[in-house]
């Protein structure tokens, strides 16, 4: 075939593969078979592998790609992402729509709405029809790129085609996993015996936050398109939509899925009915939403309501009720944590809640314990509301002849006396194997020195068998001894001592001061100290005044900092450290500089009101105040951000009075970087 010719087939296979593609994962309407789509597409990898020359990134034969060299890069958007103002009740809705009708002059607007679906918001940059860029929300300023993964959304167009295709164009949509799809992928890690995610948000987020494409091509994602950034026209027949019922239509057109039931209403009582309509087709939806969003459908009206500091004026979610079912408690089991701390875990019948079999729950500590008087045996009212862990609300029936429930005097690892902290109990064995464990297999994780190709599973048996102390000691594992175990390749046992290896030359010492799991101490904290000492050795010497005035350092957090660099343990572990070769320095910045480091809270003043699920209070207070924010306990008219939890009393009625922002503990979590509690990965 003459070179020309070649170039036409190939541009014609990938015009078809990618027609295909969206007639099979879009339409969900296939119009050929898989023999001859699997021809089409052995044929084009056929002529491209003999004309390496016709090489093109967008094809659809090159949507598993290459991991990101330097991990995850950051994304600035060009337009932010802004986050939706809740309305739990019809009568907030009301109250929203009247706030409108009177910034429009009287008007009552049509409204476009689409479910709220329950994954991680992601946009995509087309230039000139390809898929340039795909980042993550972040804080809505600000995201991580993750193309390499978005590229193997198969339901994603990575090159648009047709008869208009914009010069520039912004989708912003929702990266899910569908029920089915999710109870799948959970089955699998069972029968693996691998932690099973604990909804689809968390498996769909998790997926999409992964260095390898291959895992997210492995994952079975969709991205459901609900809006757009920037987006540029050169006329023809797509011309500058004037509605959001244009956007969607345009999306569609440009073969994006966007969510079925997605339509428009004519007024506010249209979008009430439609409200009571999909709470009562949302368990039969194939995929997990937990409520709807109404948006004002004029853009011009859009753009004269404008913004809030977080949301827009014109769109707003209204959020379902939490989903509950009744099931039996079975047993209550006790983990013991990094710190000694003993959680206790619900054991539950196994029940489906929204389509996800709940069997676990998290009852959070002993005091949660007593004030519900849980026994074992009893049958009990569970929660699960969109992206939070269930929970035990309340207990319908005790067992009969039943008794409550003691808290373990003892530590179910290795029997020592526990011993009461606060609202924590732990294990009083400072030595306790379980804390070891812990210990370890936080070093090695991502919220430590990130080892990457060292497995949890394998820590822990190594801990286990003795092999492994402290974390000193995975300096100088020799791989004999890896070699020992059944299922440790040579391959797999390289891999483990290249990841060690590579995190004693390269590891940051912020990622070193995070590894060693002092309490109150995460990312950000770390990166002060980093920063600020420049070596372990330094905040040997610390001291605590000295500590507290770093800009995001409290004085409990200053205390605890202070109290691990003093104890002897700690200075035997630095020691032992610095003797395997490892000991991780930083630039010491002037104070001033670190003063003025980045720190996205800054002048912000937060308060919390209701359960903030999966998170205390006090661990969200650190977290504000570590992103260099202020919390405090009443309401006024400073305060910058109400973060409304489950069961929100009478601070959010006076918030909602003062007209203060107030935002949900979901979009908390985004603006403070956090993931809501995730499993699994
Ligand atoms: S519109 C300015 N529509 O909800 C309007 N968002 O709580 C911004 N979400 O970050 C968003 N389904 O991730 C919109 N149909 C939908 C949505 C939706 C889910 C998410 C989105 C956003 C979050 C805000």
């Amino acid at each position: 075939m003459p070179n020309t010719d070649v170039a036409k087939r190939i541009e014609e296979l990938r015009d078809q593969i990618d027609y295909h593609d969206y007639r099979y994962y879009v339409l969900d309407d296939p119009q050929i078979g898989d023999l001859e789509y699997d021809e089409l597409f052995r044929e084009l990898l056929a002529l491209e592998k003999e004309h390496p020359e016709l090489a093109d990134a967008n094809s659809p034969t090159m949507r598993v790609g290459a991991k990101p060299a330097d991990g995850f890069e950051q994304y600035e958007h060009a337009v932010r992402m802004y986050s939706l103002d809740n309305a739990m009740e019809l009568d907030e809705w009301n109250a929203f729509c009247d706030r409108v009708v009177k910034g429009l002059g009287n008007k009552e607007p049509e409204f476009w709405v689409d479910p709220k679906m329950d994954g991680l918001a992601v946009e995509c940059v087309y230039e000139n029809g390809r898929l340039t860029v795909a980042a993550t929300r972040g804080d809505g300023h600000t995201g991580e790129v993750v193309t390499h993964n978005m590229r193997t959304v198969r339901n994603l167009p990575i090159q648009l085609r047709g008869d208009s295709v914009p010069s520039l164009l912004e989708v912003r949509g929702e990266v899910i996993m569908r029920l089915d799809d999710f109870n799948e992928l959970n089955r699998e890690k069972r029968e693996q015996g691998e932690k099973e995610f604990a909804n689809p948000r968390n498996a769909a987020a998790g997926s999409v936050r992964q260095l390898d494409p291959k895992v997210a091509d492995a994952r079975p994602l969709r991205f459901m398109a609900y809006g757009i950034g920037r987006a540029e026209w050169s006329g023809g027949p797509l011309m500058q939509p004037r509605t959001q019922a244009d956007i969607m239509r345009t999306l569609k057109e440009l073969r994006f899925e966007i969510p079925e039931q997605a339509t428009l209403c004519s007024g506010r009582s249209e979008v009430a009915d439609y409200f009571e309509k999909m709470q009562e087709e949302r368990e039969s939806l194939p995929l997990e939403i937990d409520g709807v969003v109404a948006k004002v459908n004029d853009l011009e009206m859009q753009r004269a309501l404008g913004f809030t500091s977080r949301a827009p004026r014109w769109a707003l979610a209204l959020k379902f009720p939490a989903h509950r079912a009744k099931t039996r408690l079975h047993d209550i089991r006790t983990q013991v944590g990094r710190t000694g701390v003993l959680t206790p875990v619900a054991v539950l019948e196994p029940v489906h809640l929204a389509g996800v079999e709940v069997s676990r729950a998290t009852l959070h500590n002993k005091a949660y314990i007593e004030e519900k008087q849980l026994h074992i045996g009893d049958t009990v009212l569970i929660q699960r509301a969109g992206d939070v862990i269930p929970q035990v609300v309340s207990v319908i029936e005790h067992a009969e002849n039943s008794t409550p429930y003691e808290f373990p005097e003892h530590c179910p690892v290795c029997g020592h006396d526990t011993v009461e902290d606060g609202e924590a109990v732990r294990c009083g064995n400072a030595h306790c194997p379980a804390k070891t464990v812990q210990q370890l297999i936080h070093f090695v994780s991502k919220a430590g020195l990130d080892m990457e190709g060292v497995g949890k599973k394998w820590v822990q048996r190594l801990a286990e068998d003795g092999h492994l102390n402290d974390p000193a000691d995975l300096f100088t594992l020799p791989k004999t001894t890896l070699l020992q175990y059944g299922g440790m390749g040579p391959k797999s046992a390289q891999k483990f001592l290249d990841a060690v290896e590579h995190a004693r030359v390269n590891a940051p010492l912020w990622r070193a001061i995070a590894g060693l799991g002092i309490r109150h101490v995460g990312e950000q904290t770390a990166r002060t100290l980093a920063a600020n000492y420049g070596s372990l050795e330094a905040l040997t010497k610390a001291s605590r005044d000295e500590l507290e005035s770093l800009p995001d350092i409290g004085g409990k957090v200053a205390q605890s900092i202070h109290d691990f660099f003093r104890a002897e343990p700690t200075l035997r572990l630095l020691q032992k450290l610095r003797d395997a070769g490892f000991d991780p320095q930083a630039e010491i910045m002037q104070q001033q500089e670190a003063d003025e480091a980045d720190l996205p809270l800054k002048d912000k003043t937060f308060i919390f009101t209701g359960g903030l699920s999966g998170m205390s209070r006090t661990e969200a207070q650190e977290k504000v105040e570590s992103l260099g924010g202020r919390t405090v306990k009443s309401i006024s008219k400073k305060v910058d951000y109400v973060v409304a939890g489950d069961n929100a009393g009478s601070k959010l009625d006076k918030a909602n009075k003062l007209g203060l922002d107030v935002i949900d503990f979901d979009t908390f979590l985004d603006m403070v970087g956090e993931e809501a509690k995730q499993e699994g990965e």
